[in-house]
């Protein structure tokens, strides 16, 4: 059997990310948070003063980007969201990221990929794939806990209009828009506990494997 790639995307706080680093861990793969390229882009480019709307000079920082620069605790802020979606509408800033994302891919034992495009840009050969969603309302609330669990007090109203706002600048740009592969398998968590999202997630993954 070929290495084995498993693509995680969906919207923030569905809970794609728990379910990706799980799989990582039942599967013994390795796991790529691509999320976390584009945030750390958007930190350090708010920091260098840059203008995160001019793709071109943000994409000469993300190609500079290395593996030591992405463990800072900024980085999963809710500024750090705001400012990573906003850079990655950029076409530069995507393709300076991306060969470290296809190498990722590319790893001869597998892996698991989480993200927006893992599945239709990143790895659409992957055998398995995950669109993960929940509603906007519950996934306001895990952010909203998660948030006030880091110490950042923030009213719920402006998490979910953050939500909000998210989703639709990352489904609606032009460049690999979130939206799940013609081959994804949908798993709504609204619903779900953390263990039950992942056993549905392991069986979807058992299925395609
Ligand atoms: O997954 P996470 O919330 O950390 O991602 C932060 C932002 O990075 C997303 O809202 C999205 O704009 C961008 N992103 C992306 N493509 C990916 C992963 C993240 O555009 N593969």
């Amino acid at each position: 059997r070929g290495p084995f790639v498993i693509t995680v995307d969906g919207p923030a706080a569905s809970g794609k990310g728990t379910i990706a680093s799980r799989l990582a861990r039942e599967y013994d793969l390795p796991m790529l948070d691509s999320g976390l390229l584009y945030r750390a882009v958007g930190v350090l480019a708010t920091r260098a003063g840059l203008d995160l709307d001019d793709g071109e000079a943000v994409a000469r920082l993300a190609r500079g980007l290395k593996a030591e620069h992405l463990g800072d605790p900024e980085f999963r802020t809710r500024g750090a969201g705001e400012a990573a979606s906003r850079v990655a509408v950029h076409t530069p800033v995507r393709l300076a990221l991306r060969d470290v994302q296809l190498a990722f891919a590319r790893r001869p034992g597998g892996a698991v990929l989480d993200g927006r495009d893992q599945g239709t840009v990143i790895c659409p050969e992957a055998p398995a794939k995950l669109y993960v969603t929940a509603s906007p309302e519950v996934r306001a609330e895990r952010r909203w806990k998660q948030l006030k669990g880091q110490g950042e007090d923030v009213p719920y109203a402006e998490v979910l209009a953050d939500i909000v706002r998210r989703d639709e600048r990352d489904g609606g740009r032009a460049d690999s828009p979130m939206r799940p592969a013609p081959d994804a398998v949908l798993l709504d968590t609204s619903e779900l506990s953390i263990d039950g999202a992942f056993d549905a997630a392991r069986r979807i993954v058992e299925a395609a494997r």
